[in-house]
């Protein structure tokens, strides 16, 4: 890819996902990272143009779902297409991109391995100690407390903006082997973070 539309790409993605508050462009760049380690694991040939634009672009329209709640893999797919032709981005690449960023969130399966690799890897960034860290951050944005968070833990979690978090927490989802792999190892922590925390509010740790 042309150094001047990554540069581009990167602006526009920056200024998209910013919107969202401070949280959201760090989400983004880990998320490339996670693609490109991926990648590497996987044995499919990957369009790697395809991936890393589409990890960049994939939560450019997550502002809008929260004003709007409105599904942002589609609107975001939309806005990527637009965004990508105005940087004369090549037409095959962008489809692919398109197709990634919009079923990243769950609603339909991913037919390319470029698409399944980002699924996982913003999967996995709801995982582990991040995950953890981000149920805290969203709880913040929400007015939650900890006792809530807790409470969401033990039950079955409604598909609260944090709730919905907890269950991906409990109940991964992923395609490819290697992000198997590594939530395995990352989700180790959860169950024993929150059974703590429930310990520490309950004073049952004395
Ligand atoms: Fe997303
Ligand atoms: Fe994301």
């Amino acid at each position: 890819m042309e150094t001047t539309q990554l540069k581009s790409i990167e602006t526009y993605a920056k200024e998209q996902s910013t919107k969202l508050g401070l949280h959201s462009w760090p989400h983004v760049k880990r998320v490339l990272r996670l693609c490109k380690q991926i990648s590497k694991l996987e044995k499919d040939h990957v369009n790697s143009d395809v991936l890393e634009t589409a990890a960049l672009l994939h939560d450019v329209a997550k502002h809008l779902e929260k004003e709007n709640a409105l599904d942002h893999g589609n609107i975001g797919a939309d806005m990527a297409e637009n965004f990508l032709n105005s940087i004369r981005f090549p037409k095959e690449n962008t489809k692919s991109v398109c197709h990634a960023i919009r079923v990243h969130t769950h609603g339909e399966e991913p037919h390319s391995t470029e698409a399944k690799i980002l699924h996982d890897a913003d999967f996995l960034d709801k995982m582990g100690a991040v995950g953890i860290a981000t149920v805290f951050i969203k709880a913040c944005l929400a007015n939650t407390t900890i006792e809530e968070i807790v409470r969401l833990w033990k039950e079955k979690p409604e598909k609260s903006f944090v709730g919905r978090h907890i269950l991906w927490l409990k109940k991964p989802h992923f395609y490819t082997g290697s992000a198997k792999s590594l939530a395995k190892k990352r989700n180790k922590i959860a169950a024993a973070f929150f059974e703590q925390l429930e310990k520490e509010i309950k004073l049952k740790d004395f």
